[in-house]
């Protein structure tokens, strides 16, 4: 797998960050952690070709506050740096239907580009790696693992609904299954933090919150 080691790719997350700070760097750090976890316990993955990948599946934010041609500009960025396997993931990781109408955010690129990822997903029948990095992509917020439900909503609230919405939501729990049944367990049984994160529990009393979870950031993650 063409792929960079652990700590290039935290050097290229890092200077991507430093080019455009958000909460999307975070988010990709808990992604990567997600993934090496779930990969860890999948007769299929290796933990740190996961842990990587759920690293630099974002890493097109490096340039600038974007919607969808994140997806682009990080394939190819990758691409350009001989990262074929980490370019794949950053083209599929936002499409868990592969099919451009299907994404959570706005194309923001030209009719080419578009037309270009819609052939490359077309042309890609997903792998497991894919398909860990969708579903760690679904349940990594910036602070931490929470129920994909969760995350769903917040991605909802900051870029609306569409009319594949549910059947994309609906592959996502597929996707969830395929790993429980692969792992033996749920997989929110390897994530540390779920509940505090979803249900906005403090951590030193076991008691909820008495307001309301933070609210969401407009950034874009
Ligand atoms: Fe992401």
């Amino acid at each position: 797998m063409n792929l960079p080691d652990r700590e290039t790719a935290h050097q290229i997350l890092a200077e991507a960050e430093a080019r455009n700070p958000g909460p999307w760097a975070a988010h990709s750090r808990c992604a990567a952690q997600a993934a090496a976890i779930l990969a860890s316990g999948h007769p299929q993955l290796d933990p740190e070709a996961a842990y990587v990948l759920g690293l630099l599946h974002d890493i097109g934010r490096r340039e600038g506050v974007t919607a969808m041609r994140h997806i682009l500009d990080g394939y190819r960025y990758l691409e350009g740096l001989g990262y074929s396997a980490a370019a794949r993931i950053s083209l599929t990781h936002s499409y868990p239907i592969a099919d451009l109408k299907c994404a959570a955010g706005l194309w923001d690129a030209s009719e080419a580009e578009a037309q270009f990822v819609q052939d490359y997903l077309l042309r890609t029948p997903y792998d497991a790696y894919d398909h860990l990095i969708q579903l760690c992509d679904a349940l990594s917020l910036p602070d931490g693992f929470c129920l994909i439900e969760k995350r769903i909503v917040d991605v909802a609230l900051r870029y609306g609904v569409g009319p594949c919405s549910v059947a994309r939501w609906q592959r996502y729990f597929e996707i969830q299954a395929e790993f429980e049944r692969a792992i033996g367990h749920s997989i929110y049984a390897h994530l540390p933090g779920v509940v505090e994160n979803t249900f906005a529990v403090l951590p030193n009393t076991g008691q909820a919150a008495a307001f309301l979870p933070k609210p969401l950031s407009q950034e874009s993650r």
